[in-house]
């Protein structure tokens, strides 16, 4: 395993899987019914050009869990990128003040950019509509403890992939590391236009798996494991993608849909934020309290998940 963490590209399986152990050896320290310092002295820095508040603060909370401390900036116009400086020298600075770096930026390829030019392990916290490996992790270890608990294998699964699956980032990373599991069935469902890039279903298709299209929500899945559902990323739309853009109700999951179309059994997941303003019909709010609705506990998990992720490359 690289020391940077830009893509699940340089992750085997051996490594997905030694990441969910040291993982799961991480809860109590994440709960804080155990402490350690094992990262005492050492510094994280955060670098967030996009919004986030998951990531940046489960970073920072998983690093201090550690006994590390962080330091952060945020948003182009507070840093000197507003005054024309480059990734690279960014990069330089920032490698001679901390020990890691976390980093999201609105441009694919960014982050790699940025890495090259230092020395101290990077993270890519999400690289525009590029990838977002962190959160496959934490969404991979989710799957994991959720089916451990109903008695279910990944190998064989249905996950259901839907929403914007050509900008949502944490779906291009988790069809990639779903792929490195043995065969099972994927089904993508998106509105038109926002389907998942071409190279990726070949990608995961060429691993054995069996990846299949839906229109929309409206058919049967009812041997669906896990409903993964994203947001539409409005905010990487052209213009012309924009002008009168709506989704309507044929994409969200909700209580009728998990009720009639899926089954009592699946887990229903997001990597959040869902859009709650009126009309944006994202993941509804009639499931909260179901116990299918997995997200805060997904949310939960991100931070045993970074704590291992920060904890691995700095030789704990
Ligand atoms: C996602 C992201 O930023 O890619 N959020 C996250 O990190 N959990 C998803 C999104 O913005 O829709």
């Amino acid at each position: 395993m690289s020391s940077h963490l830009l893509s699940v590209d340089s992750l085997s399986r051996d490594d997905v899987d030694h990441l969910i152990r040291v993982a799961a050896r991480m809860e109590p320290i994440a709960q804080r019914r155990k402490v350690t310092r094992v990262l005492e002295g050492a510094v994280l820095g955060n670098l967030f050009f996009e919004a986030s508040t998951r990531t940046r603060v489960s970073f920072h909370a998983a690093f201090c869990r550690l006994g590390g401390s962080v330091c952060d900036t945020t948003g182009f116009t507070f840093s000197s990128m507003a005054k024309g400086e480059s990734l690279y020298d960014t990069s330089r600075v920032m490698s001679g003040y901390c020990d890691a770096i976390v980093m999201r930026h609105p441009e694919q390829g960014s982050v790699a950019e940025f890495a090259q030019a230092t020395n101290v392990p990077v993270i890519n916290g999400g690289d525009g509509p590029g990838e977002h490996p962190s959160q496959a992790l934490l969404d991979i270890y989710t799957i994991d403890k959720e089916f451990a608990r109903r008695g279910k294998q990944l190998a064989g699964a249905h996950i259901l992939l839907t929403g914007d699956l050509k900008f949502g980032r944490t779906v291009h990373s988790l069809i990639k590391l779903l792929s490195l599991y043995a065969p099972m069935r994927i089904t993508l469902v998106s509105p038109p236009g926002l389907e998942m890039p071409q190279h990726l279903v070949e990608l995961v298709a060429s691993r054995g798996h069996r990846v299949e299209t839906r229109e929309h929500l409206a058919a049967d899945f009812s041997d669906v494991d896990v409903v993964y559902t994203t947001r539409i990323q409005k905010e990487r739309f052209t213009a012309e993608m924009s002008e009168g853009f709506s989704l309507s109700r044929d994409y969200t999951v909700d209580k009728a849909f998990m009720d009639q179309r899926v089954n009592d059994h699946a887990i229903v997941m997001h990597p959040l934020p869902r859009d709650s303003r009126p009309d944006a019909n994202d993941l509804d709010v009639d499931l909260n309290g179901d116990p299918r609705l997995a997200i805060f506990r997904q949310t939960d998990n991100g931070i045993p998940m970074r704590m291992a992720i920060c904890a691995t490359p700095l030789q704990v």
